[in-house]
């Protein structure tokens, strides 16, 4: 009766990755307990996610390597694994949100999530130019929630314009406004496939994770080039930053709880370190409790499950 906050399944998005072929099912070691899924066992998965209540899923595909180029190009081809996937789930499940990852490291034989330069530093605004395609590309295929994940300068305004000039004028921009250069996205990398093709670092465009203020410029800059939602990344060792944005901005927003800290819970519960159930809502709920509209989860369908007695 006295409790501030509450968590209910409509406060989960679920990460979704989506590999090539037919019935396929791909566990991926890092991540235990998460699986790629071809297109048809995606839209399984998405039945699975509305029956359970949860709004929203997040898709990422593992694209096939020969298919990954220096400029990403894949990215912007109308049927590519990605396109094929929203597609297939906005027709059998077309109560269920689509959130799609604006970014080109699926795509580049690099695995960075833009172009670069000889000196490995990224082209912003080519490769700006290049994200206009991808997300134009995107909200054709039928995608709901368009989500920027690149962090290049400028691109959200871009995006913006070109979905209005487009005609996608209902859909979202929830822009991954504050993310940091992590150590946590390790796993992420393995089920996209980019771990062992990415060389260097993202710390040119990811954020510093010593700052703070400037996070608060960032959501600021994508807040003014038109994102409707803005989130920040990872999750729970940036709780003080969600707490900031939201009492500054006062819009809704969204963290993700990475891969990393997902594998973090899951290696605890291995060792005996704690109980899987009681980790997975007490994170959850302090996600909320920090001022979060919603969650990026991989726990989301055990969650949902919990929460559903
Ligand atoms: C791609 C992207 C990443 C994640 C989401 N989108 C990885 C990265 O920036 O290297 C990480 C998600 C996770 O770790 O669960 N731009």
């Amino acid at each position: 009766m006295v409790a501030e906050t509450v968590l209910t399944p409509a406060d989960l998005i679920w990460p979704l990755f989506v590999t090539s072929g037919s019935g396929v099912e791909e566990p991926i070691a890092t991540l235990p307990g998460v699986s790629r899924w071809s297109v048809d066992l995606a839209v399984a998965r998405a039945r699975e996610a509305r029956d359970l209540g949860i709004p929203c899923l997040a898709l990422f595909p593992n694209t096939p390597p020969e298919l990954r180029t220096a400029d990403g190009r894949e990215a912007l081809n109308p049927d590519n694994l990605m396109c094929r996937a929203i597609g297939a789930i906005k027709d059998a499940v077309p109560d269920i949100g689509v959130l799609t990852d604006v970014a080109l490291d699926p795509y580049t034989a690099h695995g960075h999530d833009g172009l670069v330069d000889a000196a490995g530093y990224v082209l912003n605004d080519v490769t700006a130019e290049l994200l206009v395609g991808q997300a134009l590309t995107q909200a054709a295929a039928g995608a709901d929630i368009i989500a920027p994940s690149d962090m290049m300068d400028g691109r959200v305004g871009a995006i913006r314009t070109a979905l209005e000039a487009g005609g996608h004028v209902n859909v979202q921009i929830m822009a991954y406004a504050a993310k940091y250069a992590s150590a946590f996205y390790g796993p992420f990398r393995d089920a996209v496939g980019s771990r062992g093709l990415l060389k260097g670092d993202k710390k040119t465009y990811q954020m510093d994770h010593a700052n703070a203020e400037e996070a608060l410029r960032e959501v600021a800059l994508d807040l003014a080039e038109g994102a409707d939602t803005v989130m920040v990344k990872p999750g729970l060792p940036y709780l003080d930053i969600v707490r900031r944005v939201k009492e500054r901005f006062e819009v809704p927003v969204f963290a993700y709880q990475v891969s990393g800290e997902y594998a973090m819970i899951e290696a605890a519960v291995a060792a005996g370190a704690g109980e899987r159930d009681a980790l997975v809502l007490e994170t959850l709920l302090a996600f909320k409790r920090a001022g979060c509209a919603g969650v990026l989860t991989y726990h989301a369908a055990h969650a949902a499950r919990l929460l559903a007695g």
